[in-house]
């Protein structure tokens, strides 16, 4: 990884906030989550923008001369129309028409497997140097009356470019995924019984409750048991496959989700106490595809990790699926997020 950049959305909403409308009390999402503020889109801020946003922060903190990168990779579950596609959309807002850009959908494991993907491609000669964008624009599935989603998700948008290089500084992918419990994460409404029922009411009433939502409902305690079997052996597979130990991982970034089941994964591993741990959901929440490269972004901008470091990254989410790699860290970026 080469270069990192993010997009922070300008409007922050607070779990008081959160709990105007929720069943809920702030005290109990920061206790069972970690999270004490999320990030909403706002105003002119939409998926395509802030990709696009987070894109070009990563190619201007690689200070890579734009027209090597050959291949863009949109990793996301919130691109609202199957047709077109968001990747070649994102391409040409950065001046990047004519590249090979796909989406790639894996949930909250999405970075994983677009890193993976990248590192590959360029492993195989098919390209020199990929953008990997995760990008999330989760409230626009997001029922805010929903006790067991409202307060977790929030969006934004991270990227990386990878390219070439003498030592290698991403491991072979540990992946995988699990369709029996598909249905843990999942979204309540089906596309085509929903456009029947746009279309329907197309001209006389469009609203939300009319037509219905497409919410994300997520079954947390199931998600949590199925993460709490799967992940360790998961984290175990990775450094194996990367041929570094555990005392060599300088620095741990897992899927911002919750951050007890981080603390649990940390201690399980045996990592020591001193290794840094992401923990960018406590302002940021879970930003699903976008949360892993958001937290390195996060980690490196406030000095809690360092670029060069060995760092372990696991994703993990709806599939259910999960990604990871033992990486090198790429430099802390020139242009950062915040205040954005
Ligand atoms: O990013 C994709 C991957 N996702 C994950 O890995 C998510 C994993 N799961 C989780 O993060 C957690 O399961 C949640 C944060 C979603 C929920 O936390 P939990 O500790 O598993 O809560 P629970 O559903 O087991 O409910 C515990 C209690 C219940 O009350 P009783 O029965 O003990 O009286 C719930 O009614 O907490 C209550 N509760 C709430 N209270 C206030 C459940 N949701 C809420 C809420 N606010 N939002």
């Amino acid at each position: 990884m080469l270069g990192i950049g993010a997009y922070r959305p300008q409007r922050v909403v607070s779990n008081a906030e959160v709990c105007e409308t929720l069943d809920s009390t702030p005290e109990w999402i920061f206790e069972r989550t970690g999270i004490r503020t999320r990030r909403w889109i706002s105003g002119d801020e939409t998926l395509r923008s802030i990709s696009a946003a987070a894109g070009e922060r990563a190619l201007v903190n690689t200070g890579i001369d734009r027209t090597k990168i050959g291949a863009l990779i949109l990793c996301t579950s919130s691109w609202l129309k199957l047709t077109p596609h968001g990747a070649p959309t994102v391409a040409s807002d950065l001046g990047l028409n004519g590249i090979a850009a796909f989406d790639l959908t894996s949930g909250c494991g999405g970075f994983g497997y677009g890193l993976g993907v990248a590192a590959d491609l360029i492993r195989a000669g098919s390209v020199d140097y990929v953008l990997v964008i995760g990008a999330e624009t989760m409230t626009v599935g997001l029922d805010p009356n929903d006790r067991g989603t409202a307060m977790i998700f929030g969006d934004g948008a991270g990227a990386v470019v990878v390219g070439p290089s003498e030592e290698n500084g991403i491991s072979p992918t540990v992946w995988g995924s699990d369709g029996e419990n598909a249905e843990a994460i999942a979204q309540d409404v089906n596309f085509l019984e929903y456009m029947d029922r746009a279309q329907a009411l197309q001209g006389t009433d469009p609203s939300v409750e009319a037509i219905g939502r497409m919410a994300l409902r997520m079954e947390g305690p199931r998600v949590f048991r199925w993460a709490a079997v799967t992940l360790p052996r998961a984290l175990s597979n990775a450094l194996e496959v990367s041929g570094v130990s555990k005392e060599d991982i300088e620095v741990f970034v897992p899927h911002q989700a919750n951050a007890r089941i981080n603390e649990l994964m940390k201690k399980n591993l045996g990592l020591a106490d001193d290794i840094p741990m992401a923990n960018d959901i406590e302002n940021t929440g879970n930003t699903s595809a976008a949360s892993i490269p958001l937290a390195i972004e996060e980690m490196l901008v406030t000095g809690k990790a360092k670029g060069g470091q060995t760092a372990l990254l696991l994703g993990f989410g709806a599939g259910l699926s999960y990604a990871g790699q033992v990486v090198t860290l790429p430099p802390a970026p020139k242009e950062p997020s915040f205040g954005a």
